[in-house]
């Protein structure tokens, strides 16, 4: 296993030096998944801390009014940043909610100390580095075996969390949900504002969905949000049909906050440990932004626990979908 180089891996969308381990794990974090590639954190990191704060500016307010998504972003680019810090040979510390009086500060990162990085750590990091959305129906013949299942939601409890995979007998009930909240966000011209302006991004802008990333709309087996029109989805669907992919929702013992911060940290460490198990994801967030239909995955947990986010996951394709562009580090941490 090759040394941990996190220039190399980010130096194509660097436009800052990156010094002190906290500055490179800020660095890493750039590649976290974030609704709508909107990626609404901010870092300022000073010699011994690395401050992580959400940047309410980039909240879709329409999609996400009360910001559970966007803090849920967040979580996972503090757990890639610890993921990073680690691999560098670092043990992290980690503070979350610092500061009563500032509700948008939501974590402090520091060192803790020099640690061997294990070969977990590595690889880790790597498939961190590595993983993308796939929105391509999965492949027909192949499913993931019940045990690997099983591994993705033990790093979920690992990470405060929890993961219910669905049964076959619940998936219709996804399903109804799926197509509902389609309807209920399909309806609202605010919405479709944002998912245009999230989908079709000024020149320059290295944030929102492009269109290599999505597919054209082809019966699914649970509907997926519209992104574009089929003409402009440019992801060839491939042959799959969604028949042998899993679905799980993530969820929380509360619905605060700090619920939807760790629900973010166990989000990455599940994709991190997918990714590096040749498993794709690809989250499901629609069901969750609207409340009627969030209240019909919390009875698909018998009301055991709040749902943050849903999720198909299938066997992975030997291709990996284009990577979306990352924000320039200039415009996301200070240094
Ligand atoms: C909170 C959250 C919600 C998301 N919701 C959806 C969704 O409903 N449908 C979808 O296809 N992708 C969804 N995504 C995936 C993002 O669009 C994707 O992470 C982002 O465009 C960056 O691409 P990447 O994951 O390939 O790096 C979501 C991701 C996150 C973190």
């Amino acid at each position: 296993m090759p040394a941990i180089n996190v220039s190399a891996t980010t130096s194509r969308s660097r436009e800052c030096s990156a010094n002190g381990p906290l500055e490179r794990a800020a660095l890493a974090a750039l590649r976290a998944p974030s609704l709508l590639n909107t990626q609404p954190w901010r870092w300022r990191v000073r010699d011994d801390s690395a401050e992580l704060s959400a940047d309410r500016s980039r909240q879709l307010t329409s999609i996400d009014p009360d910001g559970r998504l966007l803090i849920l972003s967040c979580g996972i680019a503090l757990h890639h940043a610890t993921v990073a810090l680690a691999a560098m040979g670092h043990r992290p510390r980690l503070t979350v909610w610092p500061d009563a009086t500032a509700p948008d500060l939501l974590a402090v990162l520091r060192t803790g100390g020099p640690r061997q990085p294990t070969f977990a750590d590595q690889r880790a990091f790597q498939a961190m580095m590595a993983r993308r959305t796939d929105r391509r129906p999965s492949s027909p013949d192949v499913c993931i075996p019940g045990y690997r299942l099983e591994q993705l939601r033990d790093e979920v409890e690992r990470h405060g969390a929890h993961l219910h995979l669905l049964r076959p007998d619940q998936v219709p009930v996804l399903i109804v949900a799926a197509a509902h909240a389609a309807r209920i966000e399909t309806a609202d011209p605010r919405v479709r504002n944002d998912l245009a302006r999230w989908t079709h991004r000024p020149a320059g802008h290295r944030d929102g969905v492009t269109a290599g990333t999505v597919v054209p709309q082809i019966p699914r087996r649970v509907p997926q949000r519209e992104f574009l029109p089929n003409d402009d989805a440019g992801l060839a669907a491939g042959d799959g049909d969604d028949q042998s992919a899993n679905y799980a929702i993530l969820f929380g013992d509360g619905d605060e906050p700090a619920d939807w911060l760790a629900a973010g940290q166990a989000l990455s460490a599940l994709l991190i440990a997918a990714t590096e198990r040749k498993i794709s994801v690809n989250p499901i967030s629609n069901v969750v932004e609207v409340e009627p239909t969030r209240a019909t995955l919390a009875g698909l947990l018998c009301q055991l626990g709040h749902p943050m986010i849903a999720l198909r996951l299938g066997v992975a394709a030997a291709t990996p979908p284009p990577p979306e562009p990352r924000r320039p580090p200039a415009e996301v941490i200070d240094t």
